[in-house]
């Protein structure tokens, strides 16, 4: 029986709870190197000076905001994709340390490989007119996803946290890894602590949200649509749950599970915080997706992962 880096009781508290947090997941010199790709790809002229942290509070100033689905720049968010398939930030994000983790819980063998040199997300514009770039189409990472910190965080409390959701595109397990220190105030990932259990038997579809397509002339209804199933679920879930912030230091690594409701929190501290995303499928999702949810959740992930009883 092959053993991987997982304790019984980490897959027990990741059935129950949808996450893990992982220490020391990512190299510190990849992260170093991922972060100057970062800086690197800054505009010259603009304000904001890596090697000066008072420069890095938000927002963008109208001038440097920039909507382009592979470098986005804009109010406090700073998203670089156009990277998501060089060799360095796959090294980084899909590394043996997190394949191993991965396949533990996804299966020996299993785990969809990223692309080097592959299409980043982003390369085919926004899923829809207006909308965001669609994540289901990457050959690799995510990208690097940056907040920038609030200047007057006490007068903006809680102005800049998203509410909680679910991810719409197809896959298993996501990893948000950290570049930097983040501290609980500094714009950390949030996560709503067993809200998978509640909300995958909500869709329609296993691992796919119904999207409406979009039409010049009926431009009013467009993107993703929920059942009212997942929308009384979700507002049951940000009612009752209180949700975990996933603050840390660099290399740290948070897993989670495809269905679990998550949102991005306001940066209240004076660092810029500094992420890099990555969606793990298995290589059968292409099957698997055109399933209904399952008697049992558990039916695509391993055999150790089934077997484990949590609670
Ligand atoms: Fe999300």
């Amino acid at each position: 029986m092959g053993k991987g880096p997982l304790t019984s009781e980490q897959i027990a508290f990741f059935k129950d709870a949808g996450f893990l947090l992982l220490k020391d997941m990512l190299n510190p010199r990849l992260c170093e190197r991922a972060i100057d790709r970062l800086w690197r790809t800054l505009p010259p002229g603009s304000r904001m000076k890596r090697e000066d942290p008072s420069t890095h509070f938000g927002p963008f100033p109208p001038d440097e905001e920039s909507d382009a689905p592979l470098h986005i720049r804009r109010g406090y968010l700073w998203q670089l994709r156009e990277c998501g398939t060089e060799p360095l930030l796959i090294e980084l994000a899909y590394n043996a340390k997190m394949r191993a983790v991965a396949e533990q819980l996804l299966g020996k063998g299993m785990l969809a490989a990223p692309t080097v040199n592959g299409r980043p997300m982003g390369s085919t514009g926004t899923a829809w007119p207006g909308g965001p770039a669609d994540p289901a189409i990457t050959e690799g990472i995510r990208g690097i996803y940056c907040t920038r910190p609030i200047e007057d965080a006490i007068s903006q409390a809680g102005h800049h946290d998203q509410p909680c959701h679910t991810d719409g595109h197809p896959f298993q397990l996501g990893a948000v890894g950290l570049l930097t220190d983040t501290p609980p105030n500094g714009g950390a990932f949030r996560l709503w602590p067993g809200s998978h259990k509640r909300l995958y038997p909500t869709f329609q579809l296993q691992y796919d949200q119904l999207r409406v397509p979009y039409y010049d002339h009926l431009p009013s209804c467009k993107g993703i649509v929920h059942s009212p199933a997942y929308l009384a679920e979700i507002k049951r879930v940000a009612a009752d749950t209180r949700p975990v912030h996933c603050h840390g230091e660099r290399g740290d690594v948070v897993i989670w599970h495809h269905r679990l409701a998550h949102s991005a929190t306001g940066n209240r501290s004076n660092a810029l915080r500094q992420a890099v995303l990555y969606d793990f499928s298995r290589i059968d999702l292409d099957q698997c997706r055109r399933d209904p949810p399952q008697p049992d959740m558990w039916r695509d992930w391993s055999e150790e992962v089934r077997n484990t009883d949590c609670g």
